[in-house]
């Protein structure tokens, strides 16, 4: 991979180990994946999870002294206060992963937004913008529904990209990467978002990972949740970072013949009876609930009101949790007068915080009920069960206490 001299005397060492660091990593994957050179990226999002694997190359990186250079943002990890809102004990070792978490972004310099979704509220690239987003539902949704342009990150690439403000060109930043090579005819009406997310599970579990969808049959635009669940559930089942939806998206709509854009003759048709399946076998049998979890990826300001409305005046029943997981930038929107509403009625609205913590440990055990077959996935993990369904039958369940 061809390097400029400034670029080789970042690789020798001359702004420090730290950067020197970042720039072997990105220098390693772009001669793996045979890039020609490295190229600029204009912001980054780095999908650290307060765990020791992702933190082993972040304070390696900040204790050499690296600092970000372009706009880096950061997955959710936990928010403190919630051990003692739960009465939750966690381990040492477990508060000590937080604690470095933070120490780590502070060091870096990174934008401690603590979303899986910050492109959703704040952090909106152009189309054509090259940049390095780590995160299941991140990558996908800024390939797919901006048209800018990442590779599926790890958190450590994407950091590496982030302190060096370069990332190698290849995979999708190459244009001719991006045009789809299969087909996939949706045979059934999408009823909500809850459908999409099962589609993109469904597709995930059968797509290659270098496989790029072009999807036909959905007559009704779709919303940004449900662009964001079909995105992070097809790269949480598998592994497809971008996908062309018929008259929608905008690469699908800037190409005037989409069918002889399509590359080779693979072809998927999906019908309800798959998604009813799929359904079937991820969620465990009916039963007495004790939790509700929204929000994986982060819920937004519309999903939050709607379950207020869904709620009216009833109140969640009192041997449930009703966690919805959103960013603190969506809390602080949604005013401390609507949250205490909110909690009036049983409904906990938690910044910060991803489903897959330790601080989540009070549920585990039980059923729950969930709109998210992420969360189900790794919850399953903690030893908890779920039954997946809309945010409508989510709402109810949690009134009636059971599913
Ligand atoms: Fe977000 Fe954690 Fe789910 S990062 S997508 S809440 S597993």
């Amino acid at each position: 991979m061809y390097l400029s001299r400034e670029e080789e005397k970042i690789l020798e060492g001359e702004s420090g180990e730290g950067f020197a660091t970042a720039m072997k990593l990105l220098v390693a994957l772009g001669e793996m994946f045979d890039a020609d050179k490295l190229i600029d990226v204009s912001r980054a999002h780095w999908a650290v999870s307060g765990q020791e694997g992702d933190l082993f190359f972040a304070e390696k990186l900040a204790n050499f002294g690296a600092k970000t250079t372009v706009p880096t943002t950061t997955n959710p990890a936990w928010d403190i206060s919630l051990k003692d809102i739960f009465n939750v004990k966690v381990s040492d070792y477990e508060l000590s992963l937080l604690d470095r978490t933070i120490a780590a972004s502070d060091k870096l310099g990174v934008i401690k937004s603590f979303s899986c979704t910050p492109y959703l509220y704040k952090d909106v690239p152009k189309i054509g913008e090259h940049v390095a987003f780590s995160e299941s539902s991140a990558t996908p949704y800024i390939n797919s529904v901006y048209g800018a342009m990442t590779n599926r990150e790890s958190s450590s690439s994407a950091l590496a990209s982030g302190v060096i403000g370069k990332t190698p060109n290849y995979g999708l930043h190459l244009k001719e990467n991006r045009i789809p090579n299969v087909l996939v005819s949706v045979n059934f009406k999408i009823k909500n978002d809850f459908d999409l997310g099962l589609l993109g599970w469904y597709l995930g579990e059968i797509l290659k990972p270098d496989d790029v969808p072009f999807i036909e049959g959905i007559d009704t635009e779709p919303s940004p949740e449900a662009l964001r669940d079909f995105g992070a559930m097809m790269n949480t089942s598998g592994a497809v970072s971008l996908f062309h939806i018929e008259n929608f998206t905008p690469e699908a709509k800037s190409v005037k013949e989409p069918s002889t854009w399509i590359k080779g003759d693979q072809k998927i048709t999906v019908n309800e009876e798959d998604i009813n399946l799929l359904k079937k076998k991820f969620s465990s049998s009916s039963g007495k609930i004790n939790s509700v979890y929204m929000g994986c990826p982060h819920s937004t300001i519309e999903e939050i009101i709607k379950v207020n409305n869904l709620l009216g005046d009833r109140k969640v029943k009192e041997d449930v949790q009703f966690l919805i997981f959103t960013s603190a930038t969506n809390m602080k929107i949604l005013g401390e007068a609507n949250l205490k509403k909110l909690a009036g009625k049983g409904v906990y609205v938690l910044r910060d915080s991803c489903v897959d913590e330790p601080v989540f440990k009070f549920t585990e055990g039980g059923l729950g009920v969930t709109n998210s077959l992420k969360a189900a996935y790794y919850r399953k993990r903690r030893n908890q069960e779920f039954v997946i369904t809309s945010i409508e039958n989510c709402v109810e369940a949690s009134v009636r206490g059971y599913i």
